[in-house]
């Protein structure tokens, strides 16, 4: 288990911690709930200010120690800037980077008075969401931990937040809770080691979610075989860990109301197959189901805040190994859908699995409809790097409702093209289609107009997650690589647009 901070709503009242946490204003203003909170000298703060220079910029602290006799023995202020205009987001980075300097100084307990104009509710759930999230470190595997190792230190934050809306806030906070505990979810899969985590353990994860209501079905390898999903079997048949095929259902909504639904990759680890990976920067290849770790940690955080929708989740669990009865290059496969597939790269995996698990979605639950997410091409992390995915879709609103949620949660998406020039390129002699786009060129696209393929004309849309869900850069809420890309995302889609209360 990672160590996460532990955030507490409360009313205003006396400090009983030694440490007050305030905000400033640009030029060093101060509310009067600021001031009143360090027992009332402002001054002795702004003398501080001047003489480090501190003005009150957005995401700058300052850190003061007061006088003896003080309500409070020091204070961190967090600059806000122009308080007005911070968004959503903002306060989610702020409370990110608060969290952050807390760690720095190595402070365990602080109390902060959460005042500032136009902040709300809304906005003091998203600094707390941004601040537990930023705390998150993975050191589930750490048996000492040295102080110069900044990730794993052994720090354990108690913040308390203050506010005079302390109802309001407990409410929203509650829900922002809930949605980052599924975050955190997804990013403790990707970080877990491919030794422990195969697909019958991910399965299990999935199972774990009926303690908040889920109801969970488990496809073992017979199963699957029965409904025809060769594609996605031909993928697991070089390792000794079994396939399955794990599939959640929320039903938050009316009775009858037609699902969401949401397919995630779930390669627990890609080593290529037959056509073996170069071995450096392999290990990364655990990060591989990033797809069906944000898909399971939106189902956490849908069940968890009891999201008044109905959501279906279903991941396709594979480990690609190279083995005596791996798959071939050259193999031709069919999967549930009827249609043929020639293998031609057995590293092109991904599109194999989501096949099956994308036609048996539609078959199955007629969705409104459904948003995969993989990690499925370098080409799409060569064309964004890792700072948004890669976003395909049939459905102009809901790409362009996609898009908007990325903008305000900062997990952020492009749309790519997809086109009947890009189709052809992965048809083939032998086969219904090939696997790979016969080239490097337009490799995300090729790979997503595989995926439409198994669709059946379902609005759709494909995320490509390889740069961002896994071998993410560090920021002001993550500590990098496993960032839990996608459950935010999605989670603010839900919220906006399809919920029936
Ligand atoms: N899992 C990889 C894609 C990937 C690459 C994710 C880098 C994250 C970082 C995927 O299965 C893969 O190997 N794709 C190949 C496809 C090619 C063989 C057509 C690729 O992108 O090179
Ligand atoms: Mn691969
Ligand atoms: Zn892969």
């Amino acid at each position: 288990m990672a160590q996460l901070p532990s955030i507490r709503i409360s009313g205003l009242g006396k400090p009983s911690e030694t440490v007050a946490v305030i905000f400033a204003e640009k030029d060093v203003k101060l509310s009067d709930q600021a001031v009143d909170l360090i027992g009332g000298d402002a001054g002795f703060i702004q003398r501080a200010a001047k003489l480090s220079e501190f003005e009150g910029k957005k995401s700058t602290f300052l850190d003061v120690v007061m006088p003896e006799g003080t309500a409070v023995d020091r204070v961190i202020v967090a600059g806000l800037g122009e308080a007005e205009e911070l968004e959503d987001k903002d306060w989610l980075n702020l409370g990110g980077e608060l969290v952050g300097k807390l760690k720095a100084l190595k402070i365990e307990k602080a109390e902060l008075r959460f005042d500032a104009p136009k902040a709300g509710a809304a906005q003091l759930a998203a600094f707390a969401q941004g601040g537990f999230l930023r705390g998150y470190v993975f050191d589930a595997y750490k048996t000492t931990k040295k102080d110069e190792d900044e990730a794993a230190q052994d720090w354990a934050l108690n913040l308390t937040i203050q506010c005079g809306f302390e109802k309001e806030a407990a409410e929203a906070w509650k829900e922002a809770e809930a949605v980052a505990g599924g975050v955190v979810l997804a990013r403790e899969l990707v970080d877990t080691p491919p030794n422990v985590l195969g697909p019958v353990e991910f399965a299990q994860k999935a199972a774990d979610l009926g303690a908040l209501g889920v109801e969970t079905e488990i496809l073992d390898e017979e199963q699957m075989e029965k409904l025809g999903m060769r594609a996605l079997l031909g993928v697991g048949q070089g390792s000794r860990r079994p396939s399955r095929l794990a599939i959640m259902k929320w039903n938050g909504g009316k009775e009858g109301d037609t699902p969401l639904s949401f397919v995630g990759k779930g390669v627990v680890f890609d080593s290529g197959g037959i056509s073996l990976k170069p071995g450096p920067g392999m290990d990364e290849m655990k990060g591989d189901m990033g797809g069906a770790a944000a898909v399971i940690g939106l189902m956490h955080a849908l069940a968890a805040r009891k999201a008044p929708v109905n959501a279906i989740g279903v991941l396709g669990l594979v480990e690609n190994m190279p083995d005596g009865n791996a798959q071939r290059p050259g193999d031709i496969v069919t999967s549930m859908s009827g249609q043929t597939i020639e293998i031609l790269n057995t590293d092109a995996e991904g599109r194999l699995v989501l096949a099956d698990a994308i036609w048996y979605t539609q078959d199955r639950f007629k969705p409104r409809f459904i948003i995969d997410l993989a990690t499925l091409t370098g080409a799409c992390l060569v064309a964004l790097g890792n700072h948004r995915a890669g976003l395909f879709s049939n459905d102009d609103e809901l790409a362009e409702r996609l898009f908007k949620a990325g903008e305000e949660t900062e997990e952020k998406v492009w749309r790519m093209p997809l086109g009947k020039e890009y189709d052809k390129m992965i048809d083939t002699p032998n086969a219904d289609m090939r696997n790979t786009g016969g080239s490097r060129f337009a490799g995300a696209t090729t790979a997503a107009q595989f995926l439409k393929r198994f669709t059946n004309d379902t609005p759709w849309v494909h995320l490509d997650v390889a740069g961002t869900a896994m071998s993410s850069t560090k920021n002001a809420i993550s500590q990098g690589w496993a960032s839990g890309f996608g459950v935010r995302l999605l989670d603010k889609l839900v919220k906006d647009h399809y919920e029936t209360r």
